[in-house]
């Protein structure tokens, strides 16, 4: 299929898209500045804000008493200030909201409030919110078969403890929101978010005002990747307040180093991990626990942590396992979603264990995973759903042939045996990432069609455009279902008085849900126009009856398929639906049939199908610095039938850098009082263009249609390549396992960054 090209490409290139700070100033517009706490934990006793007030151009500095009625926000459970009002329970937690005439003076203004506090002592760790047993929630289970009969069985048991890191989401557009009073009540927002609808609400429920005076639209964010699916309303919430006490325009736009300082990341996780296996290396029996990070408050880490769960067991049948799952709150700010939800996490602990597993029994890592595959007779997940439709091993002997497996494995050897200082690695890493929103109830999607009288079309839905390019996937089906050309398919700004009640743009399901919404709306319009013109057809010339099914869309023509001369242009039916007064504008709506999670028995079909992916990086580790390159990926991802086969090949590399930035370069550094202590990129590694692989070969399996019914037999791409990036990791992981002989290894953590891989290296060198 042809990949259209992104839809604002050159609007984005030329400088002239507008991303939320890019809308011009309104009428009298103020800025907002936030003021935020200096300790990770303590309590708010007195403010004063008269010296502040004093400046010039300084219009309002507001507190939690101003905030007219719900004080506080959240996904489900509503328990984050949306200003401090008592305890503060992280470093950077907004505090007050200073109003200005510019940013300049709001900022000097800052300076001059004053405020008391009384510290407590924080809790940073996962470690120490277990001591203190500060769960956030009571633990979740997932459980199949008899662990106890398992280790029996297995010839082998390992045990173990794995970190896992956080992560920093980068945007490059920091959070943003502009909130615009209206007449009375009303109270219109611009606003960098995953989800419109949420905002709405929300803001609505803190000004004590009906949802219906509250408009959001969003018409492109610089980037998300989950972090502005619950936390961008924090600062819609912060600009209405504004809005809402000076009835003028407020903006507040973060800095990063603000950004980073208040907004929650990726969670971090201590993993423990018994494991049972036989002689060959089939596992036999797992027990593994997970502990989350999730700082402060709620958000959205019940969900991620379930989604953990959902994937401890990534694409490899255990028939014995027990999972066990527990969110700890602690000082940090609410971690949030990020790419992949709490599945990577998941995923890298079941493979480090397999690393793990290759090293007891000295054979290849790819071996132990190949023979541990869900397939037809071993299909069951630890949650009840049945693996359907599996593609993996499909993809493992498609990967082995594109990566020439066996070839660069033989080399590395002798690379390795040949070389002192410098070593190379090779990994495999399978995905199997299930598709849907964990809380079945999202799954759903709406979408408004409306076709203009000269043919054009303007497609409205509830799914967010953040660089994904779910607007330019939305467009072609458009233009495919109406058979008209792209050029004549506009899709616009996402508002919530255009689609009501939509769910966050996130779970990788923005064209499978608002696709099949934008689908159904354009079935709709289709019949109506065929009835109609099938009847104009009829009463033109009687000799040749014309019936509404037998019309085709096709080239911007409207024609009968059993008698082509019957035709019309688009644009012309378009016309002629006006003067034969049918409607040209329809709504749609969709919702994913057939999925449940019952938490009570641990058992459900919570996913609507799996995405299936197969990745081989090799990498080069330099024993004197620690510095590790990426030599060459090949990457083989499952879409189904491509909506757009640029944009996925796009969403597979970024993923995947992404995914690898999280495993090697990306490392959160907190004081033991809970401060984050690298907010900048100049020590906070992100992955730059010297990170990426020399190769990187990305293969679409092709000829594979999705098995259930979705938009055009597509599968999502967001998020399941992401999990490519711990494919590095686990090769740097056999490097340093090999200068330890296999026995003793430290604990190798993720990230393995450049500073803790040389420690490693020492420690190996001095034995
Ligand atoms: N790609 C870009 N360029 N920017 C983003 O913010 N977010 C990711 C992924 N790809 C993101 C991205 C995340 S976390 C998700 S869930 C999906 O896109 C959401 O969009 P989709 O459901 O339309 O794939
Ligand atoms: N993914 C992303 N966001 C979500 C999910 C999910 O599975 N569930 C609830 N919010
Ligand atoms: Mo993506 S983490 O589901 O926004």
């Amino acid at each position: 299929m042809k990949s259209l090209y992104y839809e604002s490409a050159k609007q984005i290139v030329k400088g002239k898209a507008y991303f939320t700070d890019d809308l011009p100033p309104f009428h009298r517009e103020l800025k907002a500045y936030i003021i935020t706490s200096p300790v990770a934990h303590g309590r708010l006793k007195s403010f004063d804000f008269s010296a502040a007030l004093e400046i010039a151009g300084v219009v309002k500095i507001l507190s939690h008493k101003d905030i007219p009625a719900e004080k506080k926000f959240g996904v489900t459970t509503h328990d984050q200030p949306i200003l401090v009002s008592d305890e503060i329970n992280y470093y950077g937690e907004p505090m007050f909201l200073v109003i200005a005439e510019n940013y300049e003076i709001a900022y000097q203004a800052a300076k001059l409030v004053k405020y008391e506090l009384e510290e407590l002592e924080p809790v940073v760790t996962i470690e120490q919110a277990i001591a203190k047993d500060w769960s956030l929630a009571p633990s979740k289970k997932l459980e199949n078969g008899n662990i106890e009969q398992g280790f029996k069985q297995s010839d082998h048991i390992i045990e173990g403890i794995f970190h896992i890191g956080g992560q920093e989401h980068w945007y490059l557009e920091t959070h943003v929101a502009i909130a615009v009073p209206g007449e009375e009540k009303e109270m219109k927002i611009y606003t960098s978010t995953q989800n419109p609808s949420e905002n709405q609400r929300l803001v609505a429920e803190m000004l004590g005002i009906p949802y219906n005076e509250v408009e959001v639209e969003a018409r492109r964010l610089g980037g998300a990747f989950g972090g502005k699916e619950s936390q961008a309303s924090h600062y819609a919430l912060l600009a209405a307040l504004g809005a809402y006490h000076t009835g003028r325009p407020v903006r507040l736009r973060l800095e990063r180093f603000q950004d980073e300082l208040i907004t929650g990341k990726r969670h971090a996780y201590l993993c423990r991990y018994k494991v049972g296996f036989d002689n060959e290396g089939h596992l036999l029996a797992a027990d593994l626990e997970f502990n989350g990070n999730a700082g402060a408050y709620t958000d959205l880490s019940l969900p991620i942590l379930e989604r953990t769960m959902f994937h401890a067991e990534n694409a490899y049948y255990i028939p014995n396992i027990r999972i066990i799952g527990t969110m700890w709150r602690t000082n940090l700010p609410p971690n949030t979603a990020f790419r992949g939800f709490g599945g990577p996490q998941g995923i890298a602990n079941i493979e480090n264990i397999i690393n793990e597993i290759a090293y007891t029994l000295h054979k290849d890592p790819a071996e132990i995973r190949k023979i541990n595959f869900y397939d037809n007779q071993h299909s069951q997940t630890p949650y009840g759903q049945e693996v359907e439709h599996n593609r993996l091993s499909i993809l493992y002997d498609l990967a082995m042939e594109k990566s020439d497996y066996k070839k660069h494995r033989s080399e590395i050897l002798k690379f390795n045996k040949a070389h002192k200082f410098v070593k190379r690695g090779l990994a495999l890493i399978p995905i199997k990432f299930g598709i849907s929103f964990t809380n079945s109830i999202l799954n759903q999607a709406g979408a408004l069609v409306l076709v203009y009288t000269d043919g054009t079309v303007l497609v409205n839905h509830g799914g967010i455009e953040m660089g994904q390019g779910l607007y330019t996937k939305m467009q072609g089906i458009a233009a495919k279902e109406f058979g008209i050309s792209p050029e004549n398919v506009k899709v616009t700004a996402t508002n919530t008085s255009k689609v009501p009640n939509t769910v966050a743009t996130a779970a990788s399901t923005g064209s499978d849900l608002n696709g099949m919404a934008v689908y159904d709306a354009i079935e709709k319009i289709k019949l109506r126009m065929a009835v109609a013109l099938s009847k104009y057809f009829n009463e033109q010339d009687s000799s040749h009856t014309t019936y509404p099914p037998d019309l085709v869309f096709e080239n911007n023509y409207i024609y009968d398929g059993s008698l082509p001369e019957r035709r019309i242009s688009f644009a012309d039916a378009a016309q002629l639906m006006f003067v034969k007064q049918v409607s040209l504008s329809a709504t749609g709506y969709y919702h994913t049939p057939g999925i449940y999670m019952d938490w009570q028995t641990g058992k459900g079909h919570p996913f609507y199908y799996y995405s299936f992916g197969m990745g081989v990086v090799e990498v080069e580790l330099d024993l004197l610095t620690g510095k590790v390159k990426l030599l060459r990926a090949d990457l083989l991802h499952d879409v189904g039938d491509s909506l757009n086969p640029e944009i996925d090949r796009g969403q597979i590399e970024g993923a995947f850098v992404q995914g690898m930035g999280w495993t090697l370069l990306e490392d959160l550094r907190y004081t033991d009082d809970g401060k984050l202590l690298n907010r900048s990129p100049d020590t906070y590694k992100i992955p730059a263009i010297t990170d990426i692989p020399e190769q990187i070969n990305v293969h679409l399996l092709e000829g594979y249609p999705n098995e259930i019914p979705t938009i055009h037999r597509s599968k999502a791409i967001g998020e399941p390549p992401f999990m490519y990036g711990i494919a590095p990791w686990l090769a740097v992981k056999d490097i340093i396992a090999e200068l330890y002989d296999y026995k003793n290894i430290p604990n190798i953590e993720l990230p393995a960054t450049n500073d803790r891989i040389l420690l490693w290296i020492d420690e190996a060198m001095n034995k």
